[in-house]
């Protein structure tokens, strides 16, 4: 079985699906790796560290027509038209929309794509959750980046020029970036509070030494599979109008509220900005689906009614070396319960056996 590793295309990219380490480990394993040369290199891995852990350098046209071809981001539809009809594909698909072309265009060339963003969130496939291992690096990469643009100090300072108070940190959305946001900001200092709209991340906030925003929307916000589900037109005016004064006596706000396949959901409005103190920070990190706050842009730092709003889309990609190393291992026991050994090598199972790989894996049907 040959994997094949193409170098990421989107811009401002920097990441790669096989670290050096695990690429050694698949190795051991009875895998043949092939790396396009330069895939790495963005993420600090030069084509002599794949070749010391037994991979072979090719070309782009060689690597996508592997058996099995694993990135970080979606295809685009030239690398689907250079993949071998019948392989398997591993990676962000990046898609709520069935009818997505690229995703036809697999399906027309008989590829079968697992989507590493539909990993359950169950505890087995804890070791496998991409998208978990990839917000838990934005989450700590948003709280750096708002104590590196924030003017004043996080911590609580004495000295003998004079001493500040602990910066105020509201973190929304307690899921998983939240929750990494909250510790680092946490560890950094600085006064947190937190909200989310599922009851049960209370616990995890306080334990954490945050302190819980407790609202009354008249509704539960609790969904399946871990997940929060869309409140009402009036829950969602109810929740902007109780938090804002909450939210207006912030110095950081830290945004991470996502229901997975809809619009971000508006929690910080503009009247709230208005009303932040000069030199406020809010990093929004659903900028790219629209933003919990509205005055966000998606992959610009911008500064409006004396805020500063920052909207990077891609936080990993700023910590590439080991957001490719986290990926890599996500890929790594993903692979283990997709093959079994046998002599010849690794044999396919039958993906619709297992529920993470059933789930994973995208069809026509879907
Ligand atoms: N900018 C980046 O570089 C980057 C990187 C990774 C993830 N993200 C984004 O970060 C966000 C969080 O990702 P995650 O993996 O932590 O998701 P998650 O599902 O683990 O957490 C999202 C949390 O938001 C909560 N939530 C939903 N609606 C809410 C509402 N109206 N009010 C309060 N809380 C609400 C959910 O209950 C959940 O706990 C997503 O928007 C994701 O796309 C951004």
């Amino acid at each position: 079985m040959i994997i094949g590793i193409p170098k990421e295309t989107l811009p401002g990219e920097a990441r790669v699906a096989i670290s050096p380490d695990v690429a050694m480990k698949l190795g051991n394993k009875g895998f043949s790796l092939r790396l396009e040369s330069g895939a790495g290199l963005d993420a600090g891995y030069h084509d002599d560290d794949y070749v010391a852990a037994g991979v072979e350098i090719v070309d782009r046209a060689t690597a996508l027509a592997s058996d099995l071809v694993v990135k970080v981001r979606k295809p685009t539809l030239d690398e689907v038209a250079g993949l071998k009809e019948g392989a398997l594909y591993l990676g962000f698909l990046e898609t709520c929309d069935e009818k997505d072309e690229v995703l036809q265009a697999m399906f027309q060339r008989g590829i079968r794509p697992l989507a590493m963003e539909r990993i359950p969130r169950i505890s087995r496939a804890q070791s496998m959750d991409a998208l978990s291992s990839q917000s838990n690096i934005a989450g700590y990469r948003a709280a750096i980046e708002a104590a590196a643009r924030y003017g004043r100090f996080f911590p609580l300072m004495m000295t003998s020029a004079g001493s500040v108070k602990p910066a105020r940190v509201v973190v929304l959305g307690a899921g998983v970036a939240g929750l990494q946001a909250i510790a680092t900001a946490k560890r950094l200092g600085a006064e947190v509070y937190a909200y989310d709209i599922r009851p049960e991340t209370r616990e995890q906030i306080e334990s954490l030494g945050a302190k819980p925003i407790d609202l009354d929307l008249g509704e539960e916000g609790s969904g399946e599979g871990g997940y929060a589900r869309e409140l009402s037109d009036e829950a969602k005016a109810r929740q902007q109008e109780l938090l804002a004064d909450e939210l207006a006596r912030a110095h950081v706000i830290i945004t991470t509220a996502l229901i997975p396949c809809r619009p971000a959901p508006v929690l910080v409005t503009e009247s709230v900005v208005k009303r932040m103190r000069e030199g406020s920070v809010i990093v929004d990190l659903a900028a790219a689906n629209g933003g919990n706050c509205p005055l966000t842009e998606a992959d610009k730092v911008v500064r409006k009614h004396g805020v500063i709003l920052v909207g990077h889309t891609n936080y990993p990609s700023m910590m590439a070396g080991d957001a490719s190393t986290f990926y890599a291992n996500n890929i790594a026991n993903l692979l283990a319960i997709m093959f079994e050994q046998a002599e010849g090598g690794p044999q396919l199972k039958d993906l619709s056996e297992d529920e993470i790989t059933a789930a994973a894996l995208m069809t026509p049907q879907d």
